[in-house]
């Protein structure tokens, strides 16, 4: 069990975090902006949202509350980091697809955060491939000093700089993804 595991599972999250980045006002706030936006942008077009999990998928449930225009939902899985391993590895991998034909619907995929941006650029260029009517990106948070692919942006909720951050749907090796707010992690943590 990492040094991260044994103290959130003793003491909660608290001495971890180093300062709250985002609260759970301004995290909503510009969720309920994206969401409007996304509503006349998408209006009277077949609206699918396309959350990769795990981290994505808080939030994708707020943003869609904020989404008034009809559309479904599916689910991707791409794994690009393990358990205590902070570095992007090489290859992103598909652990988990579609159940839905994309042809001829338009696609938004909504991420939590684009920090080297090669998990993304993977599911777009596979996703592109089965001829969508449009495919965009939504993301909530943007590292883009992390940046190693070009990643087209559609929708962003905030640019943060490079800091080990955690919180609303963010994992701390697993654990944290339900807390309210996106908070950094103290130094001796990292
Ligand atoms: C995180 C995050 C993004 C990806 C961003 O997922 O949710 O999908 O990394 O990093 P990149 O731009 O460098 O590819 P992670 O693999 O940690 O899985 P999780 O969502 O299940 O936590």
């Amino acid at each position: 069990m990492s040094k991260i595991v044994e103290t959130i599972l003793k003491h909660s999250h608290e001495p971890l975090l180093d300062k709250v980045l985002l609260s759970e006002e301004q995290l909503q706030i510009r969720i309920a902006e994206l969401g409007a936006q996304i509503t006349r942008d998408y209006h009277g077009k077949d609206l699918l949202l396309v959350s990769v999990l795990k981290g994505g998928v808080v939030f994708l449930t707020d943003l869609m509350r904020h989404i008034s225009v009809p559309h479904s939902i599916d689910f991707m899985a791409v794994s690009s980091y393990g358990v205590g391993v902070r570095a992007t590895r090489g290859q992103p991998r598909i652990t988990l697809d579609l159940n839905t034909d994309i042809r001829g619907r338009h696609v938004l995929l909504v991420e939590d955060i684009v920090d080297s941006g090669h998990s993304i650029d993977h599911v777009l260029r596979l996703l592109a491939s089965r001829n969508p009517a449009s495919i965009k990106v939504c993301t909530l948070l943007d590292k883009p000093s992390r940046r190693e692919v070009y990643v087209p942006i559609a929708y962003l909720g905030f640019e943060i700089p490079n800091e080990f951050v955690f919180g609303y749907g963010l994992d701390l090796d697993e654990y944290c993804r339900n807390l309210r707010f996106i908070g950094t992690v103290k130094a001796e943590y990292q």
